[in-house]
């Protein structure tokens, strides 16, 4: 596991799973003539589209895993209300991918490039495949808009330095995860070399205009003070004080109160079959 407190960003994880249902609901979508048996959502986090998985396949036995046992106990809850039937399995990766068990279908989002060997997480991850079977990996799309490129204070273009921040984050991210490996990226070439065939890559959109609902504008206030910590040393005096006036609950401008946030991203699904 990384040095990241998973457990800690519980909420914001949520929130950020049914801000972005979306683009899951088109993904599966591509899935509609599947009718797997068994199901693993491979880094389920708090399991917001585990749920939607298993509300999709209701016939489908559907595991969650994850290293994090706090996230899937919130799984395990969300599926309780939701009514659906959910099984959690705790799991470190790489190497407890081995033990999952096959599935018909795999679903891994945003936590292949949390493995430092991701080329070898695929691999483990096409084994797991029963013939016929799909894996879905959610890698990949492009940044998050909230906010227009002038947000009516501090300098133009926040949201393209915070990108540029996160960007270098990401990279010190990577190298220092245990046994990083460089690799170009082709998602589509890297399932293929896990020995999947018949690969694609879709792009779903999110676009959620103004006014945002509740959540999401929750989501987007715990992201936006993940950025104003973790982001200190990145941005210059000028940009963290505006990420300290949209975070002030008492500024109209801020993000509590303004009437014109919205989300907006696009997220890509890269699929490949184990051959039959
Ligand atoms: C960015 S979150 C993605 C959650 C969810 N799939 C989504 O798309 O919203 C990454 C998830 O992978 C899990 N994770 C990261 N590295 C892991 C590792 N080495 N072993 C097990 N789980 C890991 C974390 O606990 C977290 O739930």
């Amino acid at each position: 596991m990384t040095d990241l407190d998973w457990a800690a960003m519980a909420d914001v994880l949520e929130l950020e799973g049914e801000a972005y249902q979306p683009y899951v609901q088109l993904a599966l979508a591509e899935l509609a003539q599947l009718e797997p048996q068994r199901i693993t959502d491979v880094g389920s986090g708090p399991g917001v589209a585990a749920c939607q998985l298993a509300a999709a396949f209701p016939k489908a036995e559907v595991t969650a895993a994850d290293g994090t046992p706090e996230l899937l106990a919130r799984a395990e809850q969300r599926a309780k209300r939701l009514g659906v039937e959910l099984r959690t399995r705790v799991a470190e990766f790489p190497a407890g991918l081995d033990d999952l068990g096959t599935a018909d279908l795999i679903w891994t989002a945003q936590t292949v490039h949390h493995v430092g060997d991701q080329q070898d997480a695929l691999n483990r991850l096409a084994r797991l495949l029963t013939p016929g079977g799909v894996l879905a990996v959610v890698e990949g799309g492009l940044p998050t808009r909230w906010l227009p490129h002038d947000l009516g204070f501090g300098r133009p273009g926040l949201q393209s330095r915070i990108d540029a921040a996160m960007s270098e984050r990401f990279n010190q991210m990577r190298a220092e995860l245990p046994g990083s490996v460089a690799t170009v990226e082709t998602w589509a070439d890297m399932l293929r070399t896990a020995g999947l065939e018949g690969t694609w890559s879709k792009t779903f959109l999110v676009d959620r205009p103004a006014p945002l609902d509740d959540g999401t504008r929750r989501w987007l206030r715990g992201t936006v003070e993940r950025y104003r910590h973790g982001l200190q040393d990145h941005l210059d005096a000028e940009d963290l004080a505006t990420l300290d006036r949209l975070l002030d609950p008492a500024e109209p401008m801020g993000l509590d109160q303004r009437p014109d946030l919205f989300l907006l991203t696009a997220k890509t699904v890269h699929f490949g079959h184990n051959p039959a």
